[in-house]
């Protein structure tokens, strides 16, 4: 059974305590773990957080980026958490979780975490904090608005520039593959792999990554060389996460032109992540990208036949994945709004 943090009062504040969230703080682990299964209530669509997963994600972070992650207690219970993503060599920290125990809401400790927030961001150095708040699309599930209120009470703006456009595909209801997967066209060949990346594609794949298909390898030499696909897949594997990838292979040159990746968490059979999808700018038109996915999709259900619920996100100018996902069913669901805080100098 959950524990119920103690129903808080006046003095929630006063006694709110800041801890350091380490993988092998087991009852503080545990406890983070029951607040993350607590329904959100929001009406936001995600997968159940997979803890295999999330506690892996404490150990293993993103490639070059590291990661700060606290609880804040209140009565020696967790109320809510923080992680600050720190990529390495930006002016700016990202806040990929700030929650707080839906019970223990409007008391002031969302307030707390962000401030905590602040004076981290400054502590490591970063001069902008940014976030990514969840909402409503036009014609779109209608969403909770207290995230973006949250976000504009600290201080935070909304960023300018286009969101992220959220997608859902749901195989019961779309069957992309009732045709089959379509064939290849002349000149170009398809290779399938797992969660590791075979040494042959590790750089080609890291360079598409990085470059996302607008610009030659050597512009991202140093993060070539390090080989961020084999930073990508460490962090997968320590998190128990399973991936299945695509790639073509333009024939004449032998070289990859593209790959797509799937991954999913250890526990939620059904759902799956469709990650990454590129195709390098020489070899775009030839609908490498639909090829690319809907052989991906049939090689992760020969792998993971429970899988029914695949997610997505893509910056909503990417016009030509959009309409892709649309093509294979993906229906989009919500909208992922950038907002920043300037971080300031330090408190006194
Ligand atoms: N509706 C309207 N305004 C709200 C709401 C809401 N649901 N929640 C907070 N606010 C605004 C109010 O102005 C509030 O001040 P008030 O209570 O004096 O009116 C102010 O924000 C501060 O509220 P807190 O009590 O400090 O916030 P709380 O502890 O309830 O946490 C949070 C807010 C973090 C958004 C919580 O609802 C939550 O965990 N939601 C799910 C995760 C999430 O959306 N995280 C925030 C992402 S945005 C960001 O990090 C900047």
């Amino acid at each position: 059974m959950t524990d119920t943090p103690r129903a808080a009062g006046h003095d929630t504040l006063r006694d709110l305590e800041f801890v350091p969230l380490t993988a092998d703080d087991d009852e503080t682990v545990g406890q983070w773990l029951e607040m993350l299964a607590e329904p959100s209530g929001d009406g936001s669509r995600s997968a159940p957080p997979c803890n295999v997963d999330m506690v892996g994600s404490l150990r293993f972070a993103p490639p070059a980026t590291v990661l700060d992650d606290w609880v804040v207690r209140s009565g020696g219970t967790v109320a809510g958490s923080l992680r600050l993503a720190l990529p390495e060599g930006g002016p700016a920290a990202r806040v990929d979780q700030l929650l707080v125990h839906p019970r223990l809401r409007r008391r002031g400790i969302g307030r707390a975490l962000f401030g905590h927030a602040l004076e981290l961001a400054r502590k490591h150095g970063r001069s902008t904090l940014t976030t990514t708040v969840v909402e409503s699309l036009p014609d779109g599930p209608a969403l909770d608005a207290g995230p973006a209120a949250f976000a504009a009470a600290t201080g935070a703006v909304r960023a300018g520039g286009s969101a992220g456009v959220h997608q859902w595909l749901d195989l019961n209801r779309h069957d992309p593959l009732a045709d089959g997967v379509p064939a290849t066209p002349a000149g170009y060949s398809l290779v399938t792999w797992g969660t590791i990346t075979p040494d042959e594609y590790a750089l080609q794949v890291s360079a598409l990554e990085l470059s996302l298909g607008d610009a030659p390898a050597d512009a991202h030499e140093q993060e070539v060389r390090t080989s961020y696909a084999r930073q990508f897949e460490t962090m997968r594997v320590g998190r128990g996460r399973r991936a299945y990838h695509t790639g073509v292979v333009h024939e004449e040159s032998g070289r990859l032109a593209g790959y797509t990746s799937v991954s999913k968490t250890t526990g939620n059979p059904e759902y799956a992540l469709q990650g990454m999808t590129v195709v390098d700018r020489a070899h775009r038109g030839h609908r490498l990208g639909l090829l690319l996915k809907l052989a991906n999709l049939d090689h992760v259900l020969r792998h993971e036949p429970s899988v029914r619920l695949l997610e997505t996100a893509n910056d909503e100018a990417n016009h030509p994945m959009i309409a892709v996902n649309a093509a294979m069913g993906f229906e989009p669901y919500d909208r992922w709004v950038t907002w920043t805080a300037e971080v300031g100098p330090t408190a006194v």
